[in-house]
């Protein structure tokens, strides 16, 4: 009995020490043929990342309006991770490269608004690349754990 009271009072400490913890609210923007697999497989290959991302399956990196980015700062997004095809494997040609502009174009954007670049990152992530999915999530979310929260959500949390 003493024993069970321990247990509990152990899992009780573990919880409150994780609450304590920053846990940033991520909006994943993935690629179906690449980046969405890459993420399916770390998963079936029982790969850890971390939970604070919320997926969002696309089509093509190249569909995300730079507004699907904003709205998600605003909606209280700490970071936005976006996966796509490597250059060159892009199932509508091009789309990742136009993405790329995009991003590029808005993290100037985002800096005018106070907002830092790094918690908008883009990355090449293969269909057979679990494990750099993987790598690059645990990176980006550890990246903005260091950064705090974002402070620019305005409008219901996501
Ligand atoms: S189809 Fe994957 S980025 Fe275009």
């Amino acid at each position: 009995m003493e024993q069970t009271t321990q247990q509990t009072d152990l899992v009780k400490t573990e919880q409150t020490d994780f609450d304590k913890e920053f846990h940033p609210n991520i909006v994943a923007l993935v690629c179906n043929w690449c980046t969405y697999t890459a993420a399916d497989l770390a998963g079936v290959t029982r790969l850890k990342y971390p939970a604070e991302i919320r997926m969002i399956r696309l089509m093509c990196t190249g569909m995300i309006d730079p507004r699907f980015i904003v709205e998600s700062f605003l909606r209280g997004a700490d970071g936005v991770f976006i996966g796509g095809c490597h250059p060159g494997d892009c199932h509508y040609i091009n789309g990742n490269l136009k993405a790329r502009l995009r991003i590029g174009g808005l993290k100037a954007l985002l800096q005018g608004m106070g907002i830092e670049p790094q918690r908008l990152a883009l990355h090449w992530i293969g269909a057979s690349e679990g494990t750099e999915f993987q790598k690059q999530v645990k990176d980006f979310v550890e990246g903005i754990r260091e950064l705090g929260p974002s402070g620019f959500g305005v409008y219901d949390s996501i």
